[in-house]
């Protein structure tokens, strides 16, 4: 018989929520996230606890047949990934910040600027659009440092609360993309996992119009 994987962050924002709504669908885990992966006890479900960043790539290749995952990631790197269902927690938005005493007037202030991000893609086609070239430097965590060491004069995000933001003294000046954490799934599902997916889907769906 068919299990439908699913892959959760493994660590980080997304992933109490996550497990919580799992829960709350009345997928029941037994082992912690010691285990990278574990089974459901009720319900052809596995779960795969993963780096948010490599999520994208194990849906492309089928390798997970699900993921709760945010859209910003999504759009970063999981072209062709189709998005099942928006599940209305985690939001945030990807945004342009420069130093509090920087003089800011628009984004042409960031052209032959450098921008540190861990969001390269999302980041070059926002510049793109508006027609500015800048210097991207691509890091993996902690980027609100970056002009504070003279690694780059702005940065590119995620913001939540804001208070990463308000802790390193820098301003939001644009916003590139509102994001929440979305049911992604894999372009490669044969029927059975379909037909899975769907219940869970369904129980997804009444479990959120419960908590509105
Ligand atoms: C995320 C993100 C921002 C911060 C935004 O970082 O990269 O830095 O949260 O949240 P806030 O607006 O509520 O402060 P995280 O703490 O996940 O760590 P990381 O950047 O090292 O991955
Ligand atoms: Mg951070």
């Amino acid at each position: 018989m068919s299990v439908l994987r699913i892959a959760v962050q493994k660590s980080g924002r997304l992933h109490d929520e996550s497990m919580e709504l799992l829960k709350d669908i009345g997928i029941s885990i037994d082992n912690g996230i010691d285990q990278l992966k574990a089974s459901a006890r009720n319900f052809p479900v596995e779960v795969f606890y993963l780096r948010n960043g490599d999520i994208p790539q194990y849906l492309k290749d089928g390798v997970v047949d699900a993921a709760i995952i945010g859209e910003n990631v999504l759009i970063e790197k999981g072209e062709g990934i189709n998005v099942a269902e928006k599940l209305g927690f985690s939001s945030c938005r990807v945004c342009i910040a420069v130093p509090k005493t920087m003089e800011y007037k628009s984004i042409k202030d960031l052209d032959g600027k450098r921008i540190a991000t861990s969001y390269p893609h999302t980041v070059q086609m926002y510049l793109e659009e508006q027609g500015i070239k800048a210097n991207l430097h691509i890091i993996n965590g902690s980027v609100e440092i970056a002009p504070n060491i003279g690694l780059a004069d702005a940065i590119c995000d995620i913001v939540s609360s804001g208070s990463t933001l308000f802790k390193n003294n820098l301003k939001e000046v644009e916003m590139i993309l509102k994001s929440e954490a979305v049911l992604a799934v894999s372009p490669i599902l044969d029927e059975e996992k379909q037909a899975i997916l769907d219940k869970i889907q369904f129980r997804i769906k009444s479990v959120l119009k419960g908590r509105n």
